[in-house]
């Protein structure tokens, strides 16, 4: 694990094209929705006395939750009009917290909840969900949305592929223990800050029941395509051995039972810390840009639209994987070369692309 505990080396794109690109994540959010309101109105009564308290882990540029932080305001109020209402948006470090401000205070495409009512206060933190991000009890619901399949750190290079759900034996068992410890003490800070009786509904990606995962729902698997473009590049010499073994994406997809047993296992500390299961259910929400190429089968324009939804958070990965000593301009080129590839392949044989979701979403709750 790194020393700060976040995710080294990932960011989203910044400048606010993270929300632009990802508008299926935005559906996400707003499927999770109701949720979050069925959360606030189950809330006691007496966790309003002293003001509201909302989290947003791994919130990106908040462009995709801005819609549904409204309504949890609108929620908030129904139960306790005059209530202050904080919410604490966090990313890593490094995110493009500039393009969050943007958005949430108007400045961006979106529209914003601001000005809804009167004390509202936007909150903004640079700690990593796997550490505790606001003080012990204090945190009334807290939501996060694709996010915590980022591990702390990379288990360990994946041999033959570039992400866990293609990793076999050993290197598979280092990625499933490292999000086991990982998830456990994501839940554990969340079990310090939450009120008694607070909730969290955590909306992550994961392999279902049918070992469908984001990008794998029948169509053409989009890890297999990573893999079988940069397989090429290493082939073709383009990308060294140790260039292609770095490319490994510090992610894990939990099934519904890796979800769950840490919130059902009855001596695990975070069963101990009050944390209950209160819901879990696997969604697909399909890719828009599959959706909307099925209705104007143009397949470059889909090509076009679809690769920067990828890019959008998996390019920082690959450039980084790129030997340091190389020529910037030459390392650069060869990322441009790896999308232009995936884009070509696309929009030449278009049938079966896209990146459906595929999420577990979660409530849980703090015992009183
Ligand atoms: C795919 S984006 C999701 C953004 C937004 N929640 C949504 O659903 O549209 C994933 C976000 O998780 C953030 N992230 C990854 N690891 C993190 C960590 N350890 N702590 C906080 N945020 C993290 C990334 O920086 C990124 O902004």
């Amino acid at each position: 694990m790194s020393i700060r505990g976040h995710s080294e080396g990932i960011t989203m794109s910044g400048g606010g094209l993270y929300s632009l690109a990802t508008i299926g994540a935005k559906h996400v959010i707003d499927a999770a929705t109701p949720m979050v309101v069925d959360a606030i109105n189950s809330l006691p009564q007496e966790n309003f006395a002293e003001g509201f308290t909302f989290s947003d882990m791994g919130t990106a540029d908040a462009g995709t939750s801005l819609s549904m932080i409204g309504k949890a305001i609108d929620a908030v109020s129904a139960r306790a009009p005059d209530v202050p209402v904080s919410v604490v948006y966090s990313d890593q470090p490094r995110n493009d917290f500039n393009a969050l401000i943007s958005n949430v205070y108007g400045l961006g495409p979106f529209e914003t909840y601001l000005e809804q009512r009167k004390d509202i206060f936007p909150l903004v933190s640079g700690t990593t969900f796997y550490r505790q991000i606001v003080p012990a009890g204090t945190l009334d619901v807290g939501f996060s949305a694709t996010a915590m399949h980022w591990l702390s750190s990379k288990a360990c290079n994946i041999s033959n592929h570039v992400q866990a759900v293609g990793a076999e034996g050993e290197e598979l068992e280092s990625f499933r223990g490292q999000a086991h410890r990982d998830w456990r003490q994501i839940l554990l800070h969340r079990a310090r800050e939450l009120k008694p009786g607070g909730k969290l509904v955590l909306i992550n990606f994961a392999r279902d029941q049918q070992e469908h995962y984001l990008g794998n729902t029948g169509g053409v698997n989009m890890f297999d395509t990573f893999n079988q473009i940069w397989q090429t590049f290493l082939d073709q010499g383009r990308v060294t051995r140790d260039e292609y073994a770095n490319m490994t994406l510090p992610q894990y997809y939990n099934t519904v039972e890796e979800f769950s047993a840490p919130l059902e296992d009855t001596n695990d500390a975070v069963f101990q810390a009050g944390l209950r299961l209160e819901h879990i259910d696997t969604r697909i929400v399909k890719c828009p840009f599959a959706e909307s190429f099925a209705e104007h089968g143009d397949a470059a324009r889909f090509a076009e639209e679809y690769i920067p939804t990828i890019r959008s958070w998996n390019e920082s990965i690959f450039f980084n994987a790129l030997a340091e000593d190389r020529p910037l301009q030459e390392r650069r080129q060869t990322i441009e070369d790896y999308y232009n590839t995936y884009r070509d392949m696309v929009s030449d044989n278009p049938e079966g692309h896209g990146m459906d979701y595929v999420h577990a979403y979660t409530v849980i709750s703090k015992q009183h």
